[in-house]
């Protein structure tokens, strides 16, 4: 059967892919925030999934103001990189896992998660930067990509609640899933950031903290917290934290932290990374 292995939580700052494709990583002011992804990098070389969901959004660079779903799972055999207005990055096209896809959009729907089905989808930073920090620049990525966007850019965007329930009915529905697949889940965005408005430039690292203390120890708390806290205390674009409670529902209630990692700033965001696996014996 398939089995959840490990979650990630990380930013997907675009200004970090730029750094790599630019080969700017040892800049000093790169420098620090990349050496924070070395365990990261050398972890996944010996616990690297068969499957990875990424669970991220989409800046309107593919989705728009014409089309946004709430959650949406890509089952497509593979996912362009999309031009977000200076060519798409230079990296490998994302393979993906059209079966296991299927079969949670089928179990996730009956479970009265209302997904929208992607037979098509074009990827942006929110899904290609956090490969590119796992993986570095390799010529083809490691794991095939199964990619849950989420809205977190358009209000009304879902709750907390039903963000670690969409977790938990992933966690059910992966190990449904009648093929022994070691599968991820991963959660991008975040941490704190505002990148427009009178506010811009906003981190509240402290904020970060106690989210990441929380994650780990009682998610249940978090899921209660409302939009607005978030947008109050971490900058409108600090809603992009709900989506690691998606990662940390599908961990079960117990984990173990591998890997602990905040830096301040990389570009406007305050840079937040965690490698959590469910505890043993954990149902
Ligand atoms: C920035 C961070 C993001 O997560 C994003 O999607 C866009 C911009 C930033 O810090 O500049
Ligand atoms: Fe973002």
């Amino acid at each position: 059967m398939a089995k959840i292995t490990a979650g990630i939580a990380t930013s997907h700052v675009p200004a970090v892919g730029a750094a790599i494709d630019m080969a700017r990583t040892d800049d000093d002011y790169w420098k620090p925030m990349f050496q924070g992804y070395e365990f990261s990098k050398s972890w996944i070389k010996t616990n690297n999934p068969d499957v990875a969901i990424i669970v991220y959004n989409d800046h309107a660079s593919y989705f728009g103001m014409e089309i946004m779903p709430t959650f949406a799972i890509g089952v497509a055999e593979s996912f362009e990189v999309c031009d977000e207005g200076y060519g798409p990055r230079p990296v490998p096209s994302v393979e993906g896992a059209p079966e296991l896809a299927t079969h949670l959009a089928a179990s996730l729907i009956l479970d009265d998660f209302d997904l929208t089905v992607l037979n098509v989808l074009e990827v942006d930073h929110g899904l290609t930067v956090p490969l590119s920090l796992m993986y570095g620049t390799p010529d083809k990525w490691p794991s095939k990509v199964i990619p849950l966007a989420v809205n977190v850019v358009m209000y009304p965007q879902p709750s907390g609640e039903r963000c670690l329930s969409l977790g938990k009915a992933i966690r059910r529905a992966v190990e449904e899933f009648d093929e022994d697949l070691n599968v991820q889940v991963w959660g991008t965005g975040g941490m704190s950031h505002q990148i427009q408005g009178a506010r811009a430039g906003l981190i509240n690292l402290p904020w970060d903290q106690k989210f990441m203390d929380d994650l780990i120890d009682q998610p249940e708390v978090l899921q209660y917290k409302p939009h607005l806290e978030y947008m109050r205390e971490a900058g409108s674009e600090g809603v992009e934290l709900i989506m690691w409670l998606i990662m940390r529902g599908a961990l079960g209630d117990k984990v173990d932290e591998v890997h602990r990692f905040n830096h301040v700033p990389a570009s406007n965001t305050s840079v937040g990374h965690l490698i959590l696996t469910p505890k043993e014996g954990d149902a």
